[in-house]
């Protein structure tokens, strides 16, 4: 039996988006309290996987020592040739970029970051800016893919996509900003599941209830899981992943902490999330969004994010 502390989880749905490219990785799964090696000679992987998911099994298990082979192909996958192959349909290109994501998350929830980890995510994230850089607006780009990937997914790549255009309106505007920011939006929420944000969403919105000590620590979690490469994992992004549920009114959470605290980036990264929370509320209705800045500068007036909030005014067009 093998020890569960030397495996990772992974879904079979992410894991068939790739599965022609890594034949040979060992799968286990659970059994009667103890963990199974399933037996496949090499070319049979795929065909695994399929029947896996045929009979609803929704996760297996991978070995730690796995995990880098599993992210080179997934990266080799990724690379602009094959990514930018014409014959390569777009739809499949977000599904993949989502699936390759929720790979190197379960990875890095398990492992912490390292060198293999951070470059997928740059990788993902580059990958997602340029599929949304091609649609003509973001309401476009969620009317076409909002099918091909999940709520969360379409979220943290939206944010992503605004938050470059509002740093562009800086003169200190460059691409090791926006990878910082975009890294602090792919990984603020990796400790939480899908049930999770739903929770998060409706105490933030309402103001009612209290949020479990899980739920309301996670910024600082994720932040001390990544703290320990803080090679890898840049002080500005830990700072956000820190900031991303605090509110200048120091009514948001873990810390309640007030205006002051928050830098530019921080600043930006908040309220693009926070727009891209709000239109979504709005059924993406782009229509919406004076009354979508209005909120947000009502609710984020401190100096400390006047420059930002201009930027994103200008960049939505309000
Ligand atoms: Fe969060």
């Amino acid at each position: 039996m093998d020890n569960p502390q030397n495996l990772i989880k992974m879904q079979v749905f992410n894991l068939l988006k790739f599965a022609d490219a890594f034949a040979g990785i060992e799968l286990h799964l659970p059994v009667d309290n103890r963990f199974v090696k399933l037996n496949y000679s090499s070319d049979q992987f795929i065909e695994i996987l399929r029947k896996l998911q045929q009979k609803e099994v929704i996760y297996v298990y991978i070995l730690h020592a796995d995990s880098h082979r599993l992210m080179d192909k997934i990266q080799d996958s990724m690379s602009a040739k094959t990514f930018y192959d014409p014959a390569t349909i777009v739809e499949q290109k977000v599904e993949n970029t989502e699936a390759a994501l929720r790979i190197v998350k379960q990875v890095i929830n398990h492992l912490g970051p390292d060198e293999k980890s951070v470059k997928l995510l740059a990788t993902v994230n580059h990958r997602a800016l340029s599929i949304l850089s091609e649609s003509p607006t973001l309401h476009a780009f969620f009317k076409k893919f909002k099918k091909n990937c999940t709520e969360e997914f379409m979220r943290t790549m939206l944010t992503n996509y605004l938050m470059s255009l509002v740093i562009d309106k800086f003169p200190w505007k460059s691409d090791a900003l926006k990878e910082k920011g975009a890294l602090a939006s792919l990984l603020c929420d990796m400790l939480l599941e899908k049930e999770d944000f739903k929770i998060i969403r409706e105490f933030e919105k309402t103001g009612i209830g209290e949020l479990s000590e899980r739920l309301k620590q996670h910024p600082i979690e994720v932040a001390e899981q990544l703290r320990k490469k803080r090679s890898l994992i840049p002080g500005e992004t830990l700072t956000i992943i820190e900031l991303h549920h605090e509110t200048p009114d120091g009514k948001g959470f873990p810390r309640g902490l007030t205006a002051s605290r928050f830098n530019h980036l921080a600043c930006i990264f908040i309220l693009c999330q926070r727009f891209v929370e709000e239109l979504y509320e709005e059924n993406f209705n782009f229509e919406k969004r004076v009354e979508i800045i209005e909120r947000l500068q009502a609710k984020y007036s401190a100096k400390s994010f006047e420059k930002s909030m201009s930027a994103l005014v200008s960049v939505v067009n309000v």
